[in-house]
């Protein structure tokens, strides 16, 4: 599904509830109020009223979730808000209860269930988690083409090239015969990016990937994001506390407060002219 996209059009949006957003003078989303400026304006991924609860408690209450290809969205908001539930609900890890995901106009959960075009979309669909999730008896390389070749029976041969493109892409090609015990932890991350894109996702997953790293070795892995999509032109959902980051190189800012979205805005519009006072009190609380 796409929509024209009008990137002069005002970009604070709130995502539901349209009359407390008129009162609250936030613009009202529309589809086109949520396009981003910086991919070609395609809806990659859409959620649609997803909802999860845990047992009693309702984490996703009401989530509707657009990002643009070849954005990067950052998605902020307080600890146990929902963000990871969100992020591995995209990639298929946890199956929300009620709502709808669509990847590039194909529906991949309806109606409580995963569709037949489940399967085809998860590979397109990339993550990389806060730790590190490298087997640690197996080199780079190994690392790297386990899935493939599990997943798609991939030639020996060709999944090598593939990894040794893959780690050319995040810097890491030197690395590819070491441990993952004889790396820094920005290079593992830098690692764990390189396997997430052995698949040639479209939409990378990225929880909270530079919160055990240093601000300059995290600086560097975050690099290699705006280069992924400046250069191959993928989409990146970053879940981080870097705010520095999210208003330099978000084409997105989507905040998540109690359960729902409730701002998905250009940077400018989300941390200088938004009215939120959720989103204030949290970017505060961040800076301080
Ligand atoms: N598998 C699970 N079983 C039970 N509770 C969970 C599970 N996953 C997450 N939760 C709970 O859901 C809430 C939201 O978690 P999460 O999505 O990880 O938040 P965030 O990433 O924003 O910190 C937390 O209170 C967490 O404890
Ligand atoms: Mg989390």
């Amino acid at each position: 599904m796409s929509h024209a996209l009008s990137p002069q059009l005002p970009t604070t949006t709130a995502q539901k509830d349209n009359d407390v957003s008129e009162q609250k003078g936030i613009q009202v989303a529309t589809p086109e109020h949520t396009q981003g400026t910086a991919g070609n304006g395609q809806v990659l991924v859409e959620a649609r009223g997803l909802q999860k609860s845990f047992g009693i408690r309702q984490i996703l209450k009401n989530v509707d979730f657009q990002m643009n290809k070849g954005d990067i969205t950052v998605i902020i908001g307080k600890s146990g808000s929902g963000k990871s539930t969100l992020l591995r609900a995209l990639a298929g890890l946890t199956d929300p209860d009620e709502g709808e995901i669509l990847v590039d106009g194909r529906t991949v959960f309806a109606e409580q269930k995963r569709t037949k075009e489940w399967t085809k979309v998860r590979s397109e669909v990339g993550m990389v988690f806060q730790t590190y999730t490298l087997w640690p008896h197996m080199n780079v390389l190994d690392n790297l083409v386990l899935a493939p070749r599990k997943v798609r029976g991939a030639a020996g041969s060709e999944s090598r090239d593939r990894a040794e493109a893959a780690l050319d892409e995040v810097g890491m090609k030197h690395h590819i015969l070491s441990r993952p015990t004889q790396l820094s932890g920005g290079e593992r991350q830098r690692v764990a990016i390189a396997r997430a894109l052995m698949m040639k996702p479209k939409l990378l997953l990225c929880d909270e990937i530079t919160s055990a790293l240093d601000p300059p070795v995290a600086a560097e892995v975050l690099d290699v994001l705006r280069r992924l999509k400046e250069e191959d032109g993928i989409a990146v959902a970053l879940v981080t506390h870097d705010m520095a980051f999210a208003s330099k190189a978000a084409d997105r800012v989507v905040f998540f407060h109690d359960g729902e979205i409730a701002v998905n805005a250009t940077p400018e519009a989300a941390f200088d002219d938004c009215d939120n006072q959720d989103l204030k009190k949290f970017v505060d609380a961040v800076r301080f």
